[in-house]
């Protein structure tokens, strides 16, 4: 675990870049440090590996303190992964990653083994290996170099924003591949960045801060959307955070019905018995139980048990029962035509439908339930509130990281 204690660091001209910051990193998840720029998150990352060093305070590492052990050492056991990626341009990408095993003597022919290993875990096609940095994509180079931080395999990986310089799309698939990686691995991470919506969407633990160094509260996302500490905060995470909130509730809980659903080639008996004055859309699926699109019942009789597939109405996209939030199943039946949610299986074979007032209750009772486990948590972590404690992870698994 790393422990910031009362950490402050003034740079040699009198900037004060952090100020008296106390932080609990958890071992084995990620913590992201946001807040605008000029905060002191930079600043912060490289105090821990003793880029920039620190003024007061101290840090410590699995209980020693940072400044007790060489240098050298301290920076092997971190990885390090920086905008822009970092690459060494006169090496091929396969140097790059090995660029850290070699200097710790590997053999050449172990060090490229490791290299290739590392290309296919980051998604990296191993045909890249022998070109320069210059002849990849910037979401390339990205994967690059957060292959070559994981290359001696440290404990622990530090990341300056790392995916602000490529676009949103390419910049979500990094972040979907870092959580991949990460269930894999389980590395200790410190992500800088200053896009909330990036850190909520891959943080356990986030610790947002503001201008002058200063810690504002540190919490899970989920925490922090719900009970954001102060105007700062809540200004920072933006105006719809009831929503985002939604995407750490899975939609497991929900109550689906199957009543109004109709295989395409259904008789119109079968038609007439699925039809209820309550439900005036049947959802029509293939034979094999995939979603067509949303009908009326004398619609699907009309043809005299030919449907006419294109005058379906549009069932939108469906969620993943389970396995997507309540997010997920709340879009999916704001976009449904019928106000009713498809939920599928993870082969896309329809499982049920959903109204939106059942997700409506759905949302309710998670709340419910969400108020519940915080107090409780609250009420186990509730100790002397000493004024050096450092702010500490309250529990742990409270975020839904299947949800996003
Ligand atoms: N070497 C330095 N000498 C003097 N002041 C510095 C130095 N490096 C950073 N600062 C100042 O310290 C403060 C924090 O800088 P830091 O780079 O940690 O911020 P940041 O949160 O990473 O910002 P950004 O989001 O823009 O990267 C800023 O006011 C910055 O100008
Ligand atoms: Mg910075």
């Amino acid at each position: 675990m790393i422990r910031m204690e009362s950490v402050t660091k003034r740079y040699p001209d009198g900037t004060k870049a952090v100020d008296r910051l106390s932080l609990e990193i958890p071992d084995g998840s990620i913590t992201v440090l946001v807040g605008p720029s000029g905060c002191g998150k930079t600043t912060t990352l490289r105090m821990i590996n003793r880029m920039v060093e620190l003024s007061e305070g101290r840090i410590l590492l699995d209980g020693a303190d940072i400044r007790d052990q060489p240098v050298n050492a301290l920076r092997r056991s971190m990885g390090y992964v920086i905008q822009n990626a970092g690459l060494f341009q006169h090496r091929t990408i396969l140097d790059n990653i090995a660029t850290v095993p070699r200097m710790l003597g590997w053999d050449r022919s172990r060090a490229r083994k490791r290299a290739t290993d590392l290309m296919e875990r980051v998604g990296l096609d191993a045909s890249l290996a022998s070109r320069y940095p210059y002849q990849l994509s910037g979401g390339q180079q990205q994967r690059v170099g957060v292959a070559r931080a994981l290359a001696a395999d440290p404990p622990v990986l530090l990341m300056d924003e790392p995916f602000s310089a490529v676009d949103p799309i390419v910049r979500k698939g990094l972040q979907t591949e870092l959580l991949r990686i990460q269930a894999e691995l389980g590395k200790t991470i410190v992500f800088v960045t200053h896009d909330i919506d990036e850190a909520i969407r891959i943080g356990d633990m986030i610790a947002v801060m503001r201008t002058g160094g200063e810690l504002v509260q540190f919490a899970p996302p989920d925490e922090l959307l719900s009970a954001p500490a102060d105007a700062f905060i809540e200004d920072f995470l933006g105006n719809d955070r009831g929503i985002r909130r939604l995407s750490f509730f899975t939609s497991a809980g929900l109550e689906l019905t199957t009543a109004p659903i109709v295989a395409i080639d259904a008789t119109a008996k079968q038609v007439a018995e699925r039809t209820t004055p309550d439900i005036p859309y049947l959802l029509v699926t293939d034979t094999d139980g995939k979603p067509l699109g949303w009908a009326e019942p004398k619609a699907l009789t009309a043809g005299g048990g030919s449907v006419d597939r294109g005058a379906l109405l549009s069932h939108g996209r469906p969620f993943e029962f389970g396995k997507e939030s309540l997010r997920d199943a709340l879009d999916c039946a704001v976009l449904s035509p019928t106000g009713w949610a498809v939920a599928v299986d993870a082969a896309g074979r329809v499982v049920g439908v959903t109204s939106q007032e059942s997700i409506a209750d759905a949302i309710r009772s998670a709340h419910a339930e969400r108020g519940a486990q915080t107090a409780a948590n609250d009420a186990k972590t509730a100790g002397p509130a000493g004024s050096g404690a450092a702010a500490s992870a309250p529990g742990t698994g409270r975020t839904a990281r299947a949800a996003r």
